[in-house]
């Protein structure tokens, strides 16, 4: 058993000290005495289960077959939830247990999804105790920027990364053993307070919950197969492409769905304008290799900037390859010797084979492509198998 009573605790009386003065500190000077109690209250019974998870020994893990992991949900312990009114800032979020949480009929996320997420990965490292979470204030950054386009109050940089921290920790027991997968976090950003007329909700809820998965594909990580979509599109000129809503994602799921009958793994889609130049496959960026060239569309307002693509693109400059951010066409990767996806899920895939009008175009994939020096160039540093040199990783202890 892991969990003590709150009696058994040796320092009972200090904790809830520090937990009172702590709680108290961000409030000084607000509000009624009785919302402070029930506020405290609820704060206290949270922050208490954080304190005992926390000493959960390292080597303790949840009842999982780590080497049957999928990218699926597995519910874990806990969630970080922090609310904000429209006019206001996030200030004080705290860990729950994880479950259902409560959203009026009319939330703004219901009906007009005005709401945002990120998704990220934990490993248990190698080589030592701790964890290791892969530029989180990336993530951070992204949802500030996309909270902007989408007029919600976003939390800080270091509210974000405090709350993906203590999501990890809690959860910890869940962070697959090294080599097994990761511990998937994922931060979501919504307009939860009622709405009917469209408008910005009048609250925001900040939620982290994680789950373990293994890899994203069902291919593992054989080399996949992807169909272009030249009738639906992902987004337009002007529109929300750029930015991670959860608005962008539905939305393709008809064209995956048709695909997948086919025996495709995912859909790629072109632009909505000339449906001529490469966008993103349903939930990853794209990128093609001639020669010593490594090109990847830009990112013009229609293609997400992925994380692991920019960070793709770093360590592919440092192997030597001369990589360009530009409009990449349909004739291109044709032409292209090599093909590959980078995503936070998905992390670096090799692409086998890309059918476009019917016709089926084979790309190598052999143990000496290009994806594979990257992909292990960049788990290496994610895992903490080889120094971080780029201060990328955040480790949490
Ligand atoms: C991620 O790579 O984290 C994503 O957002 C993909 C998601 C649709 C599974």
């Amino acid at each position: 058993m892991f969990k003590r009573s709150f009696s058994q605790h040796s320092s009972t009386t200090s904790i809830f000290m520090k937990l009172i003065s702590d709680f108290m500190k961000p409030h000084r000077g607000l509000g009624s005495c009785s919302f402070f109690t029930s506020r405290a209250a609820s704060y206290l019974q949270n922050a208490c289960e954080a304190t005992f998870d926390s000493e959960r020994s390292e080597d303790e893990y949840a009842d999982v077959e780590w080497d049957k992991l999928s990218f699926g949900l597995v519910e874990t312990d806990y969630m970080y939830i922090m609310k904000c009114s429209q006019d206001d800032e996030f200030s004080h979020g705290h860990l729950n247990k994880y479950g259902n949480i409560e959203l009026s009929p009319s939330a703004g996320v219901l009906n007009y999804a005005q709401g945002l997420f990120e998704g990220m990965k934990a490993y248990r490292k190698v080589n030592g105790n701790g964890f290791l979470i892969f530029r989180p204030e990336e993530n951070a950054r992204r949802m500030q920027m996309g909270s902007d386009r989408m007029c919600m109050p976003s939390p800080s940089v270091e509210q974000f990364v405090h709350a993906v921290k203590q999501t990890v920790l809690a959860n910890k027991r869940w962070v697959p053993p090294a080599g097994k997968g990761a511990l998937y976090v994922r931060p979501l950003l919504m307009g939860s307070g009622p709405v009917l007329g469209l408008a910005p909700a009048s609250e925001y809820m900040f939620l982290v919950y994680a789950a373990p998965v293994g890899n994203y594909f069902k291919e593992g990580l054989a080399p996949i197969n992807l169909v272009i979509q030249e009738e639906n599109h992902r987004s337009t000129p002007g529109g929300t492409g750029a930015v991670k809503t959860i608005a962008n994602y539905s939305p393709v799921l008809k064209a995956q769905m048709q695909a997948k009958k086919k025996g495709f793994t995912d859909v790629l889609f072109v632009d909505s304008v000339e449906n001529k130049y490469l966008e993103e496959a349903s939930c990853c960026n794209i990128f093609i290799r001639k020669n010593n060239v490594i090109s990847t569309p830009i990112t013009g307002g229609t293609i997400l900037q992925g994380i692991t693509r920019g960070s793709i693109i770093e360590i592919a400059r440092e192997l030597g390859y001369q990589v360009e951010e530009r409009l990449v066409s349909v004739e291109d990767l044709i032409d292209a010797d090599e093909v590959f996806c980078t995503g936070t899920a998905v992390v670096v895939a090799p692409v086998n084979s890309i059918t476009y009008k019917g016709q089926r175009y084979k790309y190598n994939c052999g143990e000496d492509v290009v994806s594979r020096k990257l992909y292990r160039s960049l788990t290496d540093i994610q895992m903490g198998l080889v120094e971080d040199k780029k201060g990328w990783t955040v480790q949490i202890d």
